[in-house]
């Protein structure tokens, strides 16, 4: 079964095309990249899956919950990581973040601090944890690891393995940063001006000349 179907879909700002005929999927407790450089269409496609913005053409499924992880966390900076927490959960029966800081151990002596107060890897935690309040089977998390630290990345991409594989969650992870979400992810897509442009499991892409030399700084093609 697939948590996320998208079929030939396209999607227009006034004339400018922003997703031209994009397909993808993300099977039922899958990991799945979509990588692509600034301004490719990326946060376009996560908006279109969660409603905030409309379909020019083709089909978009979500089965099941889909939480939606901004980019740039978008955190209520005067409220606290509790209320910020509760905030996630306005359509489940479930307000209660107990859990969640169970999941998210770290986050625990936080949780009467002013959001906004935090450093960026704990807000991007919070961000995580609100998306986790309304008890998703997918998240789509959006430049997780923007303006971040590496050795906070780490901590950020272990928590988002282990939701993964011990909870069964479902993971989109939008990345400028190819590199993590290649090493993150079993399968991936790359997105370039509105278009797919490359798509298969992360170890093919990894060693795709294409993918090398215009996302890893790799070697690309032998130039004749
Ligand atoms: N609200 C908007 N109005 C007009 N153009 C937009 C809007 N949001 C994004 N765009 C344009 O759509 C394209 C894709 O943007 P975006 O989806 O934000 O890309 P990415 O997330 O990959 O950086 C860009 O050319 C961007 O300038
Ligand atoms: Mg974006």
């Amino acid at each position: 079964m697939n948590v996320i179907e998208v079929e030939e879909l396209s999607v227009r700002y006034g004339v400018a095309t922003a997703l031209d005929g994009v397909s993808l999927h993300v099977a039922a407790g899958e990991m799945v990249a979509l990588v692509g450089s600034n301004g490719a269409g990326k946060s376009t496609l996560l908006n279109t899956l969660s409603g905030i913005v409309q379909s020019a053409r083709g089909r978009v499924e979500v089965h099941g919950q889909l939480a939606h992880v901004p980019e740039g966390r978008q955190l209520f900076p005067d409220l606290s990581v509790d209320d910020n927490l509760r905030l996630g959960a306005f359509r489940v029966r479930e307000r209660d973040p107990s859990w969640v800081y169970r999941l998210l151990p770290e986050l625990e002596r936080t949780r009467r601090q002013r959001a906004g107060s935090l450093s960026g890897g704990q807000q991007q935690m919070v961000a995580i944890g609100r998306g986790l309040m309304s008890q998703p089977d997918v998240l789509a998390i959006d430049e997780m690891s923007l303006g971040l630290a590496p050795i906070i990345v780490r901590d950020l991409s272990r928590i988002l393995l282990e939701l993964n594989t011990e909870r069964g969650l479902a993971v989109l992870l939008v990345e400028q940063s190819a590199r993590l979400a290649l090493d993150l992810c079993r399968r991936a897509y790359v997105l370039e001006a509105g278009r797919i442009v490359a798509s298969g499991t992360t170890g093919e892409l990894a060693q795709s000349p294409f993918v090398k030399s215009a996302y890893l700084g790799g070697p690309g093609e032998p130039s004749s």
